[in-house]
């Protein structure tokens, strides 16, 4: 099987509100951050050779035809090579990220988009976003049993998404375009970890978190409305809102607390962690003439690095 040189990029994402009461059914809507992406490139390999896919971040190099597929760069590939019916062709994937890991960016969930679109354009059949999502999804349980499949989604989609678990995705449209400093507080975060915790949490006392859910679901109601209309200025306290319970679920922490803490007293509309939280990043919605004063804030409350992201343009 010939294939064509390709490259092609996936996003990073931020989940601006509903993170871990989606994976109970609640609403959460997510945002694509299109300037930090992961990059697949495909090359023809030497006649015999299968396909060998490098990881060039982690320095990694595997053989598909000798990797079972619970490694999730061959599960990807094996699945992509299955839906469009075709044998392992003679290539090699490389794969490369900017974007951090174990932060609530979406490392490894890009990475496998970007591998699913390029893989797929290189064998001369595009995969299209919805399937490029639910093959992407089938990687993701490897990472964590339960996944809610937000991740996938917004990052295949490449589009504003508000999601709830076993329901067509919706996009939606973001009606004036807004700053968010994203700043890590150098603490990894595992998601299957948290999700775990929370699960515990949740199946020791149910309807004090189900009510946590309940709330955090009606605040990603809100802020799609509030991201669809353009208040921003409401948007932010349902960040400031959202964050309260989710350290009331227990997944935020003292370093967490202290960013979105410093981003607030330095102008910022709201602040919350993203992601699966007990370490990773926080977002902080900020007016263009403040980025300034909060990235210097939050630098001194201890963030390891900042980004600061327009969404939706
Ligand atoms: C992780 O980015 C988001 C979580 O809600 C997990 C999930 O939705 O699968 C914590």
């Amino acid at each position: 099987m010939s294939v064509d040189i390709v490259e092609r990029t996936a996003p990073g994402k931020v989940i601006l509100c509903g993170e871990h009461s989606v994976v109970y059914g609640r609403p959460a809507i997510a945002v694509p951050v299109g300037t930090l992406r992961a990059t697949a490139r495909v090359v023809p390999g030497p006649v015999g050779s299968g396909l060998h896919i490098h990881a060039l971040d982690l320095n990694q190099t595997i053989a598909l035809s000798a990797t079972g597929t619970s490694h999730p760069l061959a599960k990807i590939a094996r699945l992509v090579l299955d839906t469009l019916g075709v044998p392992e062709p003679d290539a090699v994937l490389s794969l490369i990220s900017d974007l951090p890991v174990a932060s609530g960016m979406g490392s490894g969930t890009a990475v496998t988009v970007a591998a699913a679109r390029a893989l797929s354009a290189s064998l001369g059949r595009p995969l299209p976003p919805e399937t490029v999502s639910a093959l992407t999804y089938e990687v993701e349980k490897i990472h964590h049993g339960t996944p809610s499949g937000i991740d996938n989604t917004v990052i295949a989609y490449e589009q504003p998404v508000f999601f709830v678990r076993g329901a067509a995705p919706e996009t939606f449209r973001i009606h004036t375009p807004f700053h968010l400093l994203i700043a890590s507080s150098g603490i990894a975060a595992s998601t299957v970890g948290s999700v775990t915790e929370v699960r515990h949490r949740w199946e020791a006392a149910q309807s004090y978190y189900n009510v946590i859910f309940d709330c955090i679901g009606a605040i990603a109601l809100a802020a799609r409305a509030a991201v669809e209309q353009g208040a921003l200025g409401a948007l932010g306290v349902l960040f400031n809102e959202n964050h309260g319970l989710l350290a009331k679920m227990g997944v935020s922490l003292y370093q967490l607390d202290l960013l979105t803490d410093a981003a607030r007293e330095a102008g910022a509309l709201g602040a919350k962690l993203t992601g699966s939280g007990q370490g990773g990043n926080i977002i902080a919605l900020v007016e263009p003439e403040r980025l300034d004063a909060v990235r210097l804030a939050l630098t001194s409350a201890g963030a390891t690095a900042t980004w600061s992201v327009l969404i939706g343009t």
